[in-house]
């Protein structure tokens, strides 16, 4: 029988009032690395709007594995305001995630103040400096790191640790064969370029066991030349399925560092964007701006067809992600056999766009998909089209 979207919905062992989950979209609300009201604000709209599971994004395992400065590192230091955060969600009746992440060569390191990493060295177009090849000695903490902030984030009392693997973070670079140009075991075969993301998710459930949902983001395809694509992006979820670490996948693709517009498809806001950045980067975007922010049509549930093959291929629960705006989408996702529908920009433009649908005032969003709101990740996210309307 085909699932009732405002139904609820067992994740692991975790019991979501329906199966509408409210994205990883970084929220720029923690200039101190810590948690602000304004982030519980944010993340209370969603959860007073409907949805089944808001995704706190993102929450770096590290001090280098935070895309800028201004992100939260979890850890002793940010436990209390996480707890704050997370008892607020829970008073709505909605259940919270945390996107658990290492943003690899996707982190400014010059904003860090240290040095960025990923599977091979490479020069970085966001911070104009090299990112170094990350060590043995490396690996090991940065899984250790993944553990600890899991464990962190449970005391916290998350439901939910959702392990980014995507983008060309961390573990999706090792993913990728054109960033992972190393020889030693985390090289090479897609064995070998999957060996990091697996073992971070076999470690975190060993810690874990099932006092939380794990799940991972993962890429359908990187959408660029060197990143995971076609069938390995189905043989790594294969892998991780075999594994049974995880709760469920939620089917991304692009790259933040590579492809950004194959993630969002529709206008290419490159006048907004250059403007966020500091001055170097910004001359850049002029030149290159073109070939960085690519212009892929939008339509509706652009990732459809491809997850359908990862459907095909896999049995356990997928969310179903990339430009879902309608009601009939969501119904459609459930008969195709997805288990969860997630929703990013539909929410910045009406955070309580679930309630307007189960309640039949609407049955479509008003996100237009103009990607303005990308740029604004810098100083708050919010869907700039809102407060010209
Ligand atoms: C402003 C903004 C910030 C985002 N930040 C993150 C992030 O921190 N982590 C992540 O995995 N994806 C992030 N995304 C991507 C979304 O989670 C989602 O994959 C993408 O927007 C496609 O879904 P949509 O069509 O429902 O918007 C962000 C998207 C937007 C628009």
């Amino acid at each position: 029988m085909t699932p009732d979207v405002f139904g609820p919905a067992r994740l692991g062992p975790v019991e979501l009032r329906n199966r509408v989950v409210k994205a990883a979209t970084f929220e720029g609300r923690t200039p101190a690395g810590q948690v602000t009201d304004d982030l519980v604000d944010y993340h209370l709209a969603v959860a007073r709007g409907g949805v089944g599971l808001t995704t706190v994004a993102y929450l770096a395992v590290a001090p280098e594995g935070r895309t800028h400065a201004e992100q939260i590192v979890v850890g002793e230091h940010s436990l209390a305001g996480l707890g704050r955060l997370a008892e607020a969600i829970h008073e709505t009746g909605a259940k919270v995630a945390g996107q658990v992440g290492h943003a690899g060569p996707v982190a400014n390191g010059r904003s860090n103040r240290a040095r960025a990493l990923s599977a091979s060295a490479m020069p970085s177009p966001l911070s104009m400096q090299m990112v170094h090849a990350a060590t043995e000695a490396d690996l090991a903490r940065v899984t250790e790191r993944y553990v600890a902030a899991a464990r962190t984030l449970v005391r916290a009392g998350f439901d939910v640790l959702e392990l980014h693997m995507a983008h060309s973070y961390l573990l999706s670079s090792f993913l990728a064969p054109g960033l992972n140009r190393r020889s030693d075991r985390w090289g090479g075969s897609l064995e070998n370029r999957a060996r990091l993301a697996r073992q971070v998710a076999r470690a975190v459930r060993d810690d874990i066991g099932e006092e939380a949902a794990i799940t991972a983001k993962v890429s359908l395809d990187d959408g660029f030349r060197g990143g995971l694509r076609g069938h390995e992006a189905l043989d790594f979820a294969g892998m991780l399925e075999a594994d049974g670490t995880l709760d469920a996948l939620q089917l991304s693709g692009g790259s933040s560092l590579m492809n950004p517009m194959y993630l969002f498809r529709g206008d290419a806001p490159r006048r907004e964007f250059a403007a966020a950045m500091p001055l170097p980067v910004r001359l850049g975007m002029r030149v290159m701006g073109k070939r960085f922010l690519k212009e892929y049509p939008f339509r509706e549930a652009y990732f459809l067809e491809s997850a359908l093959r990862f459907r095909d291929a896999l049995t356990m629960p997928l969310m179903l992600l990339g430009g879902i705006n309608r009601l009939d989408t969501m119904e459609r996702a459930m008969a195709a056999g997805f288990e969860y529908v997630a929703l990013a920009r539909a929410l910045l433009r009406e955070p309580d766009l679930v309630d307007r649908l189960q309640s039949g005032r609407q049955d479509g969003g008003a996100c237009i998909h103009c990607n303005r709101c990308m740029p604004t990740i810098y100083d708050g996210t919010r869907c700039p089209v809102i407060a010209t309307t």
